[in-house]
């Protein structure tokens, strides 16, 4: 079991591969606000339990394992983004609310997200007189 700060490393390494090739371990300590210790730390215990491919001096790489996971934990992300939009969280509290959240629900708790968000996409009706006291 991947604990929420494994998820967190993961979901990081996973967009600085996706969106420029590479992670590289000061990338990801930008990213979450850490030093570079702790993150070559973490890429070392993410490389015995099998997600990161981990070579001091080098980028992290992801296993297949590790990509896979990194995917899900970014849909749930994205999704978790759109439901607290949908029911109209301010803009500015999106981002913060769903890294506190989302390593906390269960995988059962976001399918049925998933269809609420649905659900309400396409009731445009409700969604209005969801937002309409604010
Ligand atoms: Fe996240």
């Amino acid at each position: 079991m991947a604990t929420p700060s494994m998820e967190d490393y993961i979901e990081q390494i996973y967009l600085h591969i996706e969106g420029k090739g590479v992670a590289r371990v000061s990338d990801v300590a930008e990213s979450l606000a850490v030093l570079p210790s702790s993150v070559t730390k973490m890429a070392q215990r993410l490389h015995r339990e099998g997600y990161v491919i981990y070579e001091r001096y080098k980028g992290l790489a992801l296993t297949d394992r590790g990509y896979n996971f990194g995917k899900r934990l970014v849909k749930r992300h994205e999704l978790l983004e759109q439901f607290l939009r949908i029911i109209g969280v301010d803009e500015v509290n999106i981002y913060g609310d769903v890294e506190g959240i989302e390593h906390h629900l269960s995988w059962n708790a976001m399918d049925r997200i998933t269809a609420l968000v649905e659900a309400m996409e396409q009731d445009k009706e409700f969604v209005k007189k969801l937002n309409s006291d604010q």
